[in-house]
């Protein structure tokens, strides 16, 4: 009998249309005679959805959408409950950083990827940036702010953040993805406008030392508790930076797999990305991706994605596939992951026997 497997979707964050994509592909590679899949959707509003409500298109989820969104997620929470096992095939904001896994985790049930904490610690690139410093791992200087203070005492922040390093300096909210909010500032006046956008995304804000047209390099890690790295690749992005436009607009940004480095960097990107891995409590997969400066040859961990696009021709699968593991046969992977990672979950001791 096939496994009753549960795909959701969608989600609320700015990568809503990736994770469209990404959980096509999945759907086309699972094999039915392995998994008999349940769709469900989550709206760009927040709103559950079956899939046959998804499918049956617009009207319908318009419809549906007239639900309040406790109600929606109420009615769909049911369906959980006949699932094995769940792959939540969702990017960014509520789906990428716990919040889901936080569901998931009080249903008692098996799910893809990443728990609470590593999904959490892997959102935020603050936090992220100060266990990698606990761990040596090496990452460029950064300032951590609040929304408050932007708000409220931007005049103390300037210097404090000119102090880090010369301009160009990069500002981010620390808890999105798909490069939404992030300005490349090249002066005071720069530095102002990129706080005050990066303020309207989040409440903690990074100012972190820009490096000038670095090579980026990302490689994809596998396991639990013994997680393994792929071949590294590298990505081109067609514009000055990988801003949004160039990861999905252009459609012109290179991928080169492997990337062209000597064997001792592939070694220390690596080691570097399962000691990330580790770090954080990483779970099932994460890409892990590098920055490195031409000018010093310095390499520098930049952020991880515990849940990064996943179409057959997104880097996270095409790193594996290029290290021998094609895309269904890593789709079966990451489930026997799931189980596994639940069968060790259900080994801890929760009530104290005096
Ligand atoms: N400190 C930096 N110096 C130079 N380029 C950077 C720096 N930080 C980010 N970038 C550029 O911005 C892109 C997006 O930043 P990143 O931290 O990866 O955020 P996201 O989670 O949105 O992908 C990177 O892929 C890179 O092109
Ligand atoms: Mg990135």
């Amino acid at each position: 009998m096939p496994a009753a497997g549960g795909l959701i979707f969608g989600g609320r964050s700015g990568e809503h249309e990736v994770s469209l994509r990404s959980a096509q592909s999945v759907l086309n590679a699972l094999d039915p005679a392995k998994y008999a899949v349940t769709q469900m959707v989550i709206t760009q509003e927040g709103l559950w959805v079956s899939g046959e409500e998804w499918n049956a298109g617009k009207a319908k989820r318009e419809a549906a959408s007239a639900a309040s969104l406790p109600a929606s997620i109420g009615a769909l929470l049911p369906l959980l409950g006949g699932l094995d096992v769940i792959f939540p095939v969702l990017h960014g904001s509520f789906g990428e950083d716990g919040a889901l896994q936080g569901l998931l985790e009080m249903a008692d049930l098996p799910y893809v990827g990443c728990g609470v904490l590593g999904s959490a610690v892997g959102m935020d690139k603050g936090l992220f940036k100060d266990v990698m410093l606990a761990n040596h791992i090496p990452v460029l200087e950064t300032l951590v702010v609040s929304r408050r203070q932007v708000e409220t005492q931007i005049e103390t922040l300037l210097p404090r953040a000119e102090a880090l390093a010369p301009y160009p300096l990069f500002v981010k909210p620390a808890n999105l993805g798909s490069s939404v909010g992030i300005s490349k500032c090249r002066s005071r006046s720069d530095l102002v406008e990129g706080l005050l956008d990066a303020a309207r995304y989040d409440r903690r804000i990074l100012i972190e030392r820009g490096l000038i047209a670095p090579r980026e390099i990302e490689v994809s890690v596998l396991g639990n508790d013994d997680p393994v790295a792929s071949i590294p690749g590298e990505v081109l992005p067609s514009r000055e930076f990988y801003s949004y436009e160039s990861k999905y607009v252009d459609g012109s940004s290179g991928l080169l797999i492997p990337a062209p480095l000597p064997a001792a960097l592939v070694e220390q990107v690596q080691t570097f990305a399962v000691q990330a891995f580790k770090a954080i409590d990483a779970a099932g997969l994460a890409r892990v991706d590098f920055l490195l400066d031409k000018e010093t040859g310095a390499l520098y961990l930049n952020e991880v994605n515990t849940m990064p696009g996943f179409t057959e021709i997104s880097m996270y699968p095409k790193l594996w596939a290029a290290s021998g593991l094609s895309y269904p046969a890593l789709l079966d992977r990451l489930i026997e992951l799931a189980l596994e990672r639940k069968a060790d979950r259900d080994r801890t001791q929760r009530k104290y026997e005096v």
